[in-house]
This record gives C-alpha cells, sequence and structure tokens, in this order.
C-alpha cells in the first residue's frame, strides 16, 4: 500500500531535476561557445611543426601579417584554427600539395606568391636540423 502512495511524489520528483539538468546543459553549450571565442582571438607567434629532416618553425605572426592580418587567407580554407589538426602537407615531399594548391602548398609552390619546396630544402629556410642532434 505504502508503494503505491509514492508513485505520484516520483513523478513529480522527475520534474524539478529536469529543469536544474536545463539550465546547467545552457551553461554549459554558452561556456563552451565563450570558449570557442577566447580561442579565435589568440593566434599562436609560433608553430613548431615536428619532421623527420629537421623541424620547421612556422611563424605565425610574419605569416599573418603578410597576409594583411586577413585571416581568411588561410582559415578554415586552407587550415583549421587548431595546432593539432593535420596540415596535410607532409606526403610525398610536398609534391600533392603543390599540385592541389592546398595546405602550404596554395602559396609556396612554383608560380605562387612564396617560394616553393624545389631547390629550397637544404638552404635553412623551412627544416633546421638542431645543433645538438647534428
Ligand atoms: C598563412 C596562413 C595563415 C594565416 C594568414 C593565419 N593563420 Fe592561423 N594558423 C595557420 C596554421 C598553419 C595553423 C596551424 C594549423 C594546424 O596545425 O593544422 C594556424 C593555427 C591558428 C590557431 C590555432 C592555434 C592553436 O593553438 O590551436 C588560431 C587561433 C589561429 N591560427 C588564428 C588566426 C588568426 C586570428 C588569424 C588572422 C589574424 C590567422 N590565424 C591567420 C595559418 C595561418
Ligand atoms: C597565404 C600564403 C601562405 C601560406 C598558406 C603559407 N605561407 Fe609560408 N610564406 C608565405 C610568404 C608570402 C612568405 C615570404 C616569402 C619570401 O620571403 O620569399 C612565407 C615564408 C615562409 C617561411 C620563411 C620564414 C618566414 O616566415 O618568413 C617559412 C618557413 C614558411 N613560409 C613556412 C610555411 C609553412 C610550413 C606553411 C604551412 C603550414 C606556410 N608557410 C603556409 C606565404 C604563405
Amino acid at each position: 500500500m505504502k508503494r503505491v502512495d509514492s508513485n505520484p511524489g516520483r513523478a513529480t520528483g522527475y520534474n524539478l531535476p529536469m529543469g536544474t539538468l536545463i539550465s546547467v546543459f545552457t551553461t554549459f553549450v554558452l561556456l563552451c561557445g565563450l570558449a570557442a571565442l577566447a580561442q579565435e582571438k589568440k593566434p599562436p607567434e609560433k608553430l613548431v611543426l615536428q619532421a623527420k629532416t629537421g623541424n620547421v618553425t612556422f611563424d605565425h605572426t610574419a605569416h599573418a601579417k603578410r597576409e594583411k592580418n586577413d585571416c581568411k587567407a588561410c582559415h578554415d580554407k586552407l587550415f583549421k584554427q587548431d595546432a593539432k589538426a593535420p596540415l596535410n602537407y607532409k606526403a610525398g615531399m610536398h609534391k600533392p600539395a603543390e599540385t592541389a594548391k592546398t595546405s602550404c602548398g596554395a602559396c609556396h609552390r612554383a608560380g605562387g606568391s612564396a617560394f616553393g619546396t624545389v631547390g629550397n630544402c637544404a638552404n635553412s629556410k623551412c627544416h633546421v636540423k638542431s645543433a645538438a642532434k647534428g
């Protein structure tokens, strides 16, 4: 008998936490939005790209400046605003990217707005072997 009486109480008991859940969820969504905005406002100065042939320092500030701070020159068509996202540039000694005019190869290629990879492997423009490693 007592168990039957407690059932209506349970039903109303569900309604209150639901409101709480909705406001918690709304707060969460708002915070995610703020975090995304904050990230967009903080472009990196430099990114060190790891490579066996010697790491490459991508000067983000210099690159943005040369594009007159037009972020759309690269984002998000060529690159995500996420340093952990793959660049899709390494494969095939950069030739596929240069041919398809994607990733760094959108500019860095023969006939592009910047020097291509051919003939630039050994002049320290890109890959730099650390002195310690020899
Ligand atoms: C010449 C191309 C280029 C231009 C112009 C450029 N970026 Fe980037 N940006 C990159 C690359 C490359 C990455 C790294 C992407 C990757 O690793 O996949 C990056 C990454 C980022 C990141 C992510 C950093 C992190 O720590 O995850 C932010 C934020 C960013 N850029 C903001 C901007 C803003 C704001 C502008 C305009 C003022 C801008 N970028 C202009 C190439 C560019
Ligand atoms: C929107 C066009 C554009 C894209 C995309 C781009 N670059 Fe550049 N980059 C340039 C220009 C322009 C220069 C200056 C060329 C010169 O001085 O002859 C440059 C110069 C450089 C230099 C020489 C150092 C410096 O910053 O002056 C390096 C290294 C370099 N880029 C690496 C990269 C890498 C790695 C990527 C891809 C993650 C990339 N770039 C993508 C336009 C671009």
